[in-house]
């Protein structure tokens, strides 16, 4: 990709973004989240089953401080083994469709949408018809581009992998984080009674989203022989298997959600130690990816529309703040998501 950084370049930087190319975030090696740098890229062109989309607002999560890091290694497979593919951060996105490729059937210019794509960092963001959906009416571009990755990945894990049924006792470790809030709240869609686990500044937040519990980690364990959950998601995974064992019901199922709080061979054994261990005992133990796809992001639109659903914004930054923004993510304090505004609807 040809980046050029714009930021003192004055008029010619203009007269660029007017033929063709538009401004982005971007980097060309992995490192530092300072190498994130305000540059001038063209356009991206459009395929047959592609929209373009003119971003209002693109949210950011810690893949995206792995991304710019190009670590762990394992996410090289996606982003590109030696350099950046894409070069610009940015998964999740909101805005308006600009342009759509001949064999688009769902979508027309001037829709407002919400997805994934790489790269939403930007002006304009090309994507997969599949990828993206009708904005929620009653969200803003800001809360809508906060929806997708975080979002799809706590509804993947909820109604999917734990298959969450009414009245079950559900426990979320990370409660105010970004994927945390969305699971709290889709877990009280679900029928279950829901405990959320955070920090003292955080408990108000986490009973507003509508858990029925709460339990400040500061002050109490949720593996020190309390209540037991039919089902545990955690985001956080500071306490050992065993201990989220003995705070599971007989049949309980555990979801494992945070497998890079190591690195090297210790990252491998913790994030395969619960599978191997799931076949010999009764809990469940599981990890999962998950992965946009229309369908969902349209059940995320219809609990947001029935307002079971509501993002909370932790911040919201301009372009040129886009490290900072990814340092505050990076620094695991964030509570609900960090938003990039790139252009104004
Ligand atoms: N499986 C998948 O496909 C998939 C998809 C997306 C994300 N993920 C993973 O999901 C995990 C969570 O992501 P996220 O975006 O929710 O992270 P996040 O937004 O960065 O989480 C930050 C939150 O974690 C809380 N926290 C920190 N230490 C805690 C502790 N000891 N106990 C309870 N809460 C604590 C913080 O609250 P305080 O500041 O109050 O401590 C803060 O609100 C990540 O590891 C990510 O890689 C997986």
């Amino acid at each position: 990709m040809h980046a050029v950084n714009y930021q003192n370049s004055g008029t010619s930087a203009q007269t660029q973004v007017a033929n063709g190319h538009m401004r982005a975030v971007v980097f060309d090696h992995y490192g530092s989240l300072d190498n994130l740098t305000l540059g001038i890229v063209a356009k991206p062109t459009i395929g047959d089953h592609e929209v373009r989309v003119r971003v209002h607002a693109a949210a950011l999560h810690v893949g995206d401080c792995f991304a710019v890091r190009g670590e762990p290694l394992l996410m090289r497979v996606e982003t590109g083994i030696f350099r950046p593919k894409r070069g610009i951060p940015g998964f999740d996105l909101a805005g308006t469709v600009d342009a759509v490729g001949p064999h688009v059937t769902r979508f027309r210019p001037g829709d407002a949408v919400f997805g994934a794509s790489m790269g939403t960092c930007a002006q304009f963001v090309v994507a997969n018809e599949n990828l993206v959906a009708h904005k929620p009416s009653n969200l803003s571009f800001e809360q809508a581009a906060a929806l997708p990755t975080s979002g799809l990945a706590a509804l993947h894990a909820l109604r999917d992998v734990a298959n969450v049924q009414p009245g079950q006792k559900v426990l979320i470790n990370g409660a105010s984080g970004g994927v945390g809030h969305f699971a709290v709240q889709i877990a009280k869609s679900l029928g279950a009674e829901v405990t959320g686990v955070c920090s003292t500044r955080n408990l108000d937040m986490v009973r507003a989203l509508g858990a029925d519990h709460v339990i400040d980690y500061t002050q109490e364990d949720f593996t020190a022989g309390g209540p037991r959950f039919d089902v545990i998601f955690d985001n956080v995974e500071n306490r050992p298997l065993a201990a989220c064992r003995r705070a599971l019901t007989q049949d309980g199922t555990l979801i494992l959600n945070s497998g890079t709080g190591a690195s090297g061979l210790a990252m491998l054994i913790r994030l395969l130690k619960p599978l191997v261990v799931s076949p010999f005992v009764r809990h469940n133990l599981r990890r999962y990816l998950s992965t946009p796809n229309h369908d969902d992001l349209q059940a995320l639109a219809k609990l947001a529309e029935s307002e079971q659903l509501e993002p909370t914004i932790d911040s919201v930054h301009g372009l040129t703040d886009t490290p900072a923004a990814l340092r505050h993510i990076a620094s695991g304090r964030a509570s609900g998501k960090v938003v990039i505004r790139v252009h104004a609807p």
